[in-house]
This record gives structure tokens, sequence and C-alpha cells, in this order.
């Protein structure tokens, strides 16, 4: 078949190197410099060998395109670009929109439209159709379905063909369908009976980590208070096997998904007459952790970090990583920097950061760790500071979170 994948970045990079090795697949994305890095075989995303991009060329199964007419003749199309917040934290669907005059006007007939991009509850169904038809021309029976994506960046143990995967159709038709595609990559669907219930899962999924991760934040806070060690307390509740589920301390919830896709959820709850509550206070609880860790940290050094050279240990917002995107250790920057510290970072991941190159691991008079990437040494973190403030619990003889 012919697929194209609109996107190519995280999710649908990582679909197109799976599909490729059954369908023909037609990349799209805008960025210019990415589609042409493609072309040469060159991966931007961890978890996609650029070996695998290569080969999937080399077949004739592959191929990225700025040019919206390479679409025609698709008989699959993958909807996977940016849904994020806007200036008021409510949902952008405004990529979305984009994808879907892209698709609308150079389809040349009837194909199953799938959206694996994040959104609230209705959007395949009110959203996508609507906005598709549209823009369309000429007006083809296409068949709509969602399969959310639970892609993990980095991840080594799970992956396109053994993570399960939800997806319904708004018809039978486009459900058979969407079966059909997956399963030729995929070895575990997960069949739900509509397009809204794959959609509330994937928000409510990462919604529970976002409320977690925001209660064991709350925890670290009062163990802080009660001078217990939050980490030894995890593991101490770890210990019962059932009922419990451990969630790490940290400072604060970055990426393109748990800072994002709960304010997806609250919108929508809020649209419907419900105030969700626990979704707001996480929000408050993570996005107030840099300034929890910053007064922690002046505290620590005599009150005040005025004039003193602090240096912020991985900027990416998880480990092994290059995405910034949301990260906390943006906060955190702003925070020690209202305190009157002079601020620099290090991450050899991410390289090169809103216009500034990575600091030396050295020669700063505090160092605090937002992220621990594998090549980073625990012991060149020491030694980069005299103080040194861990939130990730990797960095043994540091001053723990
Ligand atoms: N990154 C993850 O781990 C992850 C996991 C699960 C779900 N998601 C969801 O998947 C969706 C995509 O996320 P991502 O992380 O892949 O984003 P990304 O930023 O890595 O990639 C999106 C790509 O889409 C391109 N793009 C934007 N508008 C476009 C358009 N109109 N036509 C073609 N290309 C366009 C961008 O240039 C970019 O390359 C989001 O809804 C996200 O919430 C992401």
């Amino acid at each position: 078949m012919k697929v194209a994948i609109i996107g190519q970045g995280y999710v649908g990079l990582t679909i197109s190197a799976f599909a490729a090795k059954h369908h023909e697949v037609v990349g799209f994305d805008l960025n210019s410099a990415i589609v042409s890095q493609l072309n040469k075989g060159i991966s931007h995303i961890e978890g996609v060998a650029s070996g695998d991009i290569k080969q999937a060329i080399f077949e004739g199964k592959y191929k990225a395109t700025t040019d919206g007419s390479e679409i025609a003749g698709s008989e699959i199309v993958v909807i996977a670009v940016p849904t994020p917040l806007d200036v008021n934290r409510k949902p952008d669907l405004t990529y979305i929109d984009s994808a879907c005059k892209v698709i609308a006007e150079n389809l040349t007939g009837p194909a199953l439209i799938i959206n694996e991009s994040t959104s609230f509850p209705g959007t395949i169904r009110n959203y996508i159709k609507p906005a598709i038809e549209k823009y369309s021309k000429q007006m083809f029976d296409h068949l709509y379905a969602i399969s959310p994506e639970r892609v993990d960046p980095g991840r080594e143990d799970f992956n396109q063909k053994n993570t399960p995967r939800l997806y319904a159709g708004l018809t039978l038709e486009a459900t058979a369908k969407t079966r059909d595609f997956y399963s030729t990559f995929c070895d575990n669907l997960v069949e739900v009976s509509s397009p809204e219930v794959a959609e509330a899962a994937k928000l409510f999924e990462n919604t529970f980590r976002q409320v977690n991760i925001a209660l064991v934040n709350e925890l670290a806070q009062i163990s802080h208070a009660l001078g217990i060690d939050v980490r030894e307390t995890l593991d101490a509740a770890g210990t019962k096997p059932y009922g419990f589920m451990k969630f790490a301390p940290s400072a604060g919830v970055g990426g393109h998904c748990i800072p994002v896709d709960p304010s997806y959820l609250a919108d929508v709850a809020e649209k419907a007459g419900v105030e969700a509550t626990f979704i707001k206070r996480a929000n408050e609880v993570n996005l107030d952790m840099p300034q929890y860790i910053a007064g922690r940290i002046a505290k620590d050094n005599g009150g005040s970090v005025k004039g003193k050279k602090v240096l912020v240990v991985g900027v990416a917002y998880k480990p092994n990583v290059a995405d910034t995107r949301e990260t906390p250790a943006e906060l955190l920057i702003d925070a020690l920097n209202v305190l009157g510290a002079v601020v620099t970072w290090n991450d050899p991941v991410v390289g090169n950061w809103h216009g500034t190159e990575s600091s030396p691991l050295s020669g700063a008079d505090i160092a605090v760790v937002v992220t621990k990437h594998d090549v980073v040494a625990a012991e060149d973190i020491l030694k980069s500071a005299p103080y040194v403030f861990d939130t990730t619990g990797k960095v043994k003889g540091a001053v723990q979170l």
C-alpha cells in the first residue's frame, strides 16, 4: 500500500520506519532541513536508526518530501503533527488544521485517514473529518480512525511491534482497515468501541503520570521538611506487591506529552461542565518545582545565589534524548536568574539550545542536576562544583531533592 505520514518527528518518523518494512511510505513534513537529511538517510530521532532509513530508501520504500502533491494516490494517511498548548495553555490545533488542508488538497481518491496526534475526545469526528471535507475540492468517501501513539523515545524494551495499540474507526469499515494496516507491524492491537474512547484513554494515560508525578513531588517537599529521605520512603513503599506504583520526584515534567496532554483533557472537561481540579493542581505543583529547588539551593548557600556561577546539568526533559520541549530546566534557569545567579548549562546530548552552546562541566560554584544522561559520569558532575544539588537521585554524594 502507499502510505503517507504527515509529520516526520518523533512519532511520524518512528511509524514511517516500521511501516516502510511493509509499505511504500511517503513522509511529508514542512521542515525542509529535516526532509533533506532524511532523504540522505540521516535520522534525527533517537530510536530510529539511520541504517533503517537508508535501507528503506534503497528498497524504494521510503521518501521524505515537502511537496504535498506526493501524497496523491495514498490509500492510508497517518497524521502525526504537534498538538501543543497556545499562550493561554489551551489546545492548539493549528498544526492539525494545516495537515488536514494538505491532505484534502492532494488526495486523488478515497483513503483511510488515521490520527496519531494526541488530542481531546471528538477530534477525529468533529474536527479532522469536517476540516478535510471543508478543504477538499473533490469529495471522496474517506474513512476516518484514531490510533493514539504511545512511543517513548529512547526506550528500547517497548517499540511499535510490542506496545499494545488502541484503535477505533468512525465506521466498522474504517475500524477493520485500521486493524489491517497496523497488524502489518504491530503484534498487539486493542480495538475499542469508539474513537472517543481511544482519544480519552490516551489523555488519561498521561494525566495519570502527570498527577502522580505531582504527588511524589509534593511528597519530596513534605519529606524534606520532616527530615525524611524521600527516595528511601518510596523504595520502602514500593516493597508492597500490590496497590502501589512508584513514581520518582524530579524538577518537574517535560516533553511534548505529560505537561501538555492533561490540559487537553481539562479543556474538554470544562466545556462539558466538569472542573478538572486534579489536573490543574498537578500542573501547579509540577510547574512550581523549579522555584522550590532554586529556593532550596539559595538556602543551602548562605541564603543567596546572587553573583554565583550556577551550572544547570542536563537540559533535555529526560535522560538520553535531545528533546528540550517544556523542559523544567528552562523554568529553573529563569528562577535562578531572578535570584541573581550567573547561570550556564551543560548537556552534551542537546549540544545547542536557544542559540547557546553547552558549557563545560567544570568551574561552577553550584551545579544542579535536572537530567542525568548515561554519557555524563556522576563523578564528573560531582567535580564540577563544590556544591551539587541532584534532582534525579542518580548522583550519589550530591545534595538530594
Ligand atoms: N514525542 C512523543 O514521545 C509522543 C508520544 C506519543 C504521542 N505524541 C503525540 O504525537 C504528535 C506528534 O508529536 P511529535 O513528538 O512527533 O512532534 P515533533 O515535533 O517531533 O514532530 C512533528 C513534525 O510535524 C511537522 N509538521 C508540523 N506541521 C505539519 C504539517 N502541517 N504538515 C506536515 N508536517 C508538519 C514538524 O515539522 C515536525 O517535524 C503530538 O500530538 C504528540 O502529542 C508524541
